[in-house]
């Protein structure tokens, strides 16, 4: 038996259509949510992500600012950038895009934006909250795989959880949400020992280690939820040969395209999981939803918080 889609897509729309109700709420009382992002340099997927970032906020009614400094941009200036939009209070959502030039010191920057507006949850006092399992805004990724889970039905509390890899900004939050839903949680990495072994055990694996086709559909125990967060696109035949053999179409695409997108879980692996997200078309379109949902909820949180005061939202109203 194949497993059941996940459709990320499906999940986005309905998540999209609760945003839209709540930005035309907020809109109506004054508050209109606004997401500032600043892209460094001409990064061609960087520019992508940004480009669909702003317009998803255009989909759904928020405001959105671009800034654009050149890619010799200083550490300092990247800072004063930041501080300017810490201080506008128009700007509820701060997104400084990934990767940033090797001359600028992406954690000081990251540690310049203002809690408050720090919708990407790349922030110590954003993780910080997360561990002691206060509320605050959590990253992107590892949230939008909690809500495919929440939104599917899938249990979470007593199972066996089983987190594959442990990056920042997907892995570790991850596993810590996974906990605070009262899952029992395993993390994994390049040094796990028995790896397969210890997928086995998981109702809930969670691929996020960045390695095409890495966990095999034998490691997938029968019937449990696969969530795959990983995007590698495979340009080498052989190895899209390898990894689609049962997949003809795919196959037969990849030769027109000359490209495939892959997850970090083996495509064979929708024969042995009962739930699985596919790639593309799972994980990947919500971290944009979840960014859109941390700025409405940034939105929500700041400007209805006394911090703001009346001669700060006066002195930054343009
Ligand atoms: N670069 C790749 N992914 C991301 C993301 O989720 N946020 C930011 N800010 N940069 C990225």
């Amino acid at each position: 038996m194949t497993a059941r889609i996940l459709d990320g897509l499906k999940i986005r729309d309905e998540i999209f259509a609760e945003l839209k109700d709540e930005v035309r709420l907020l809109t109506s009382a004054g508050v209109q949510p606004g997401l500032a992002a600043v892209l460094v340099g001409d990064n061609s997927a960087s520019q992508l992500y940004v480009k669909s970032k702003i317009a998803a906020c255009e989909q759904l009614g928020l405001a959105s600012a671009l800034l654009t400094p050149p890619a010799s941009v200083t550490t300092l200036e990247m800072l004063a950038i930041v501080e300017d939009l810490n201080r506008d209070n128009n700007v509820d959502g701060i997104l400084v895009q990934l990767p940033l030039p090797p001359q600028v010191d992406a954690k000081r920057i990251l540690e310049a934006v203002d809690p408050a507006k720090d919708v990407d949850g790349f922030h110590p006092v954003s993780l910080g909250r997360l561990v002691s399992g206060r509320p605050g805004l959590v990253a992107c990724t590892p949230a939008g795989c909690m809500e495919i889970l929440r939104r599917s039905n899938i249990p979470i509390e007593g199972a066996n959880a089983v987190v594959l890899g442990r990056s920042d900004i997907v892995g570790k939050p991850m596993a810590l949400l996974l906990m605070h839903a009262n899952a029992t949680v395993t993390i994994c990495h390049s040094k796990t020992r028995d790896l397969p072994d210890i997928v086995r055990r998981a109702d809930i694996a969670v691929a996020a280690m960045g390695k095409a086709g890495f966990v095999q559909a034998d490691w997938v125990k029968p019937g449990a939820t696969v969530i795959d967060v990983g995007t590698n696109t495979i340009k080498d035949p052989s190895e899209a040969e390898r990894l689609l053999r049962n997949f003809p179409a795919r196959l037969e695409k990849f030769r027109t395209k000359g490209s495939v997108l892959i997850g970090d879980v083996h495509p064979d692996a929708v024969n042995t999981a009962g739930a699985i997200t596919p790639v593309p078309g799972g994980v990947g379109p919500m971290t944009i939803t979840m960014l859109m949902s941390n700025t409405v909820k940034a939105a929500r949180l700041r400007r209805a918080s006394p911090r703001v005061s009346a001669t700060q939202s006066t002195a930054s109203a343009r």
